[in-house]
């Protein structure tokens, strides 16, 4: 059993979620992606519902598959959103951003009444942290964000190092929101709200990767004698 079969198996779980005329978030990642996939065919059948996507692949990918799409403008509640973890801890406590979509997954995580994780169950810790936590910052005035970020981290009584996140040709990533990322790779997160405050206290941080108090379920499928058992 691979990982796709397991990300198809939380992904196929997470759609039994979904009802006709549901307004949908959409969200980002080969988990969503897998998600947004067997939605299309759903859709295809007939279902009538409306998608906001949490990213432009995202995006892309629904227009491809013919799923109606809205914006938080013109849809500012959405019924249900569908996205994928990095992490996942036993307070359904997130570390999200590994595909850099953070900032538009918390806002579109945020407008809807319920959020659910679909992942691979090895996404699940016990301490949220050994994943790089990624930090979305503005460009204007980086390399001084970049050292209040550090600082923030240290006063939240973490240690690592803190780093830009880079193309493979050196060139800083920058995401849909034209901003780039700061991967703090910490180890673990002795305090995850304490850390996420500290760090909304730098100007210059437009968003991070911890997600607390948003998620209200996850799905998460295992290998178990060849088959994926989904809890
Ligand atoms: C995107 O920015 C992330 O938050 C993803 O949801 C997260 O990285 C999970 O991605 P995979 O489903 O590809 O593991």
């Amino acid at each position: 059993m691979s990982g796709p079969d397991l990300r198809r198996a939380a992904a196929a779980r997470a759609l039994d979620l979904v009802e006709p005329g549901m307004r949908l978030g959409l969200g980002t990642g080969s988990t969503a992606a897998a998600f947004v996939a067997l939605l299309g065919e759903r859709v295809r059948g007939g279902l009538d519902i409306v998608g906001v996507p949490t990213s432009e692949a995202t995006r892309v990918q629904a227009e491809g598959l013919g799923i109606r799409l809205a914006t938080l403008d013109t849809m500012p509640e959405l019924d249900l959103t569908i996205d994928g973890a990095d992490e996942v801890d036993d307070q359904l406590r997130l570390i999200k951003g590994g595909g850099a979509a953070l900032l538009r997954e918390k806002i579109v995580a945020c407008a809807s009444r319920r959020m659910v994780v679909i992942a691979d169950a090895a996404k699940r810790v016990s301490r949220l942290g050994a994943f790089p936590l990624p930090i979305e910052v503005n460009p204007f005035g980086l390399t001084a964000t970049h050292r209040a970020v550090e600082a923030a981290v240290a006063a939240a009584g973490c240690a690592g190092e803190v780093r830009l996140r880079r193309h493979a040709d050196g060139k800083p990533l920058v995401t849909d929101g034209g901003h780039h990322i700061l991967d703090a790779h910490l180890g673990a997160i002795p305090d995850p709200e304490t850390l996420g405050a500290a760090l909304w206290s730098v100007p210059g941080v437009v968003e991070h990767g911890l997600f607390i108090g948003i998620a209200d379920a996850a799905i998460l499928a295992a290998a178990r004698d060849g088959q994926a058992e989904v809890t």
